[in-house]
């Protein structure tokens, strides 16, 4: 045996002792976190880990190795903080997602909105931001709960996601001399909750932010991973920042309101989730009514989202699997002048991308919900509006495909196949 194969056989050794060690580590602070959680002790505590690490410094003779060591060392003392701040704010109704700023509890519950005080940090200044299309009821609601509440009402939609409807958040934030210590909470759709976590990620550079979500859309999908953004010069979210909120509180009581057309579009988000990722999620919402069992949905499709943006929180990688059906859905969108919402042109987007068997089983589920799969546009025009979208690469369009459901993927695909798939993927 040569000596390349003998140092592999010594690294394969040392990788499973680390594996084993690293199980103990995690099994330990799991242990860890329930402790803490039933004493109300905090997760970080600084002395423990510099103690730790000091400790640790002198096993390792090395100076180099010692640094790397540490590094190391440091990684997975990170990993046991996450694990057990999510064992200590996981309940049957918190979600934890794990994110760059430390993380967030997302929580599902009828009702939750009469908790807010409880769930959030409302005793300071807190900027309500809301639009004309929900009912201010809502906003209103979360108000009573902050210490000095300040509300603005945007405009609904693309009008209020936009710079002009950003710029009225920070006049009215420096009109009431808004610090880094106070804070914003969303209260509506995807719109709003765009604008004001933008508004939030710059104020100052950076405020926390609180996200309640009031449309079926909104609390599926763009509620939580921390995308916010403007449509700037009549692009779509040009303009953003990944800036996680601090929590958020999805109240499925709150799609009392939501007109028919919209709880159809949430839903799509909902669908989407399931074809690339849960083809068991698939087959719960095509049994029965789907909207009767909605918190469950919610959670499932959270939950997925959640992994995705845990392992990919800035977008670079399995994250872009949420992308499906948005390739085409963003050209249609682009094309349908207001005419089709968000969600109906993802259910649009979406059968092209799919394989036939899969392709007429979505369709019977769309049309099931109320959702289109019927379209007069061009293929080719919707791929020349397409092509405009922003995950456009140099060698063809990133695009995210499903053969079967539960097992999404991505690829690059030329326009030409795109046009043909679009041909083939409408009922026309
Ligand atoms: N809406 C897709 C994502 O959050 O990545």
């Amino acid at each position: 045996m040569d000596e390349l194969e003998l140092a592999r056989q010594e690294i394969d050794r040392a990788d499973a002792d680390l594996a084993a060690a690293f199980v103990r580590r995690m099994e330990a602070a799991s242990r860890i976190a329930q402790y803490k959680k039933e004493r109300g002790i905090p997760v970080f505590d600084p002395a423990r880990e510099a103690r730790v690490l000091e400790q640790n410094a002198r096993r390792v003779e090395d100076p180099c190795l010692r640094e790397e060591y540490l590094r190391l060392l440091k990684c997975a003392m990170a990993l046991s903080r996450a694990r057990q701040r999510r064992l200590g704010a996981e309940t049957g109704d918190t979600l934890w997602v794990e994110s760059e700023r430390g993380g967030y509890g997302v929580t599902v519950a009828r009702g939750a909105l009469a908790r807010a005080g409880e769930l959030f940090d409302l005793d300071r200044r807190v900027l309500v931001v809301t639009d004309r299309g929900v009912p201010a009821g809502y906003a209103a609601a979360l108000a009573e709960r902050c210490g000095e509440p300040v509300t603005v009402t945007l405009d609904e939609g693309a009008a209020g996601k936009s710079l002009s409807g950003a710029k009225r958040l920070w006049s009215v934030m420096l009109e009431h001399g808004f610090t880094r210590t106070d804070c914003v909470c969303a209260v509506g759709g995807g719109s709003v909750g765009d604008t004001a976590g933008f508004a939030a990620a710059c104020w100052m550079r950076g405020v926390d932010f609180y996200n309640v979500p009031t449309t079926l859309l909104a609390q599926a999908d763009a509620s939580i991973g921390g995308k916010t953004g403007l449509d700037v010069c009549g692009v779509k979210n040009s303009v953003g920042a990944f800036w996680p909120p601090r929590a958020v509180l999805i109240d499925p009581d709150l799609l009392k309101t939501l007109p028919p057309r919209l709880l159809a579009e949430g839903m799509a988000e909902i669908v989407k989730t399931a074809v690339v990722r849960d083809g068991e999620l698939l087959a719960e919402i095509e049994a029965g009514d789907p909207y009767e069992k909605i918190e469950t949905l919610l959670l499932r499709a959270l939950k997925i989202k959640r992994a995705l943006v845990e392992a990919d929180e800035r977008d670079e990688g399995p994250r872009r699997l949420l992308n499906f059906g948005h390739t085409v859905g963003h050209g249609v969108e682009a094309l349908s002048g207001g005419a089709l919402y968000h969600g109906e042109c993802v259910a649009l987007g979406m059968l092209p991308m799919c394989a036939p068997a899969l392709r007429a089983r979505l369709t019977a589920l769309l049309q099931r919900l109320g959702l289109p799969t019927r379209c007069a546009l061009e293929p080719e025009a919707v791929v020349a509006a397409a092509l405009h979208d922003k995950k456009r690469t140099a060698r063809g369009i990133a695009a995210v495909f499903a053969d079967e459901a539960g097992a999404g993927y991505c690829r690059e695909i030329s326009p030409d196949e795109l046009k043909s798939r679009i041909e083939t993927g409408w009922n026309r």
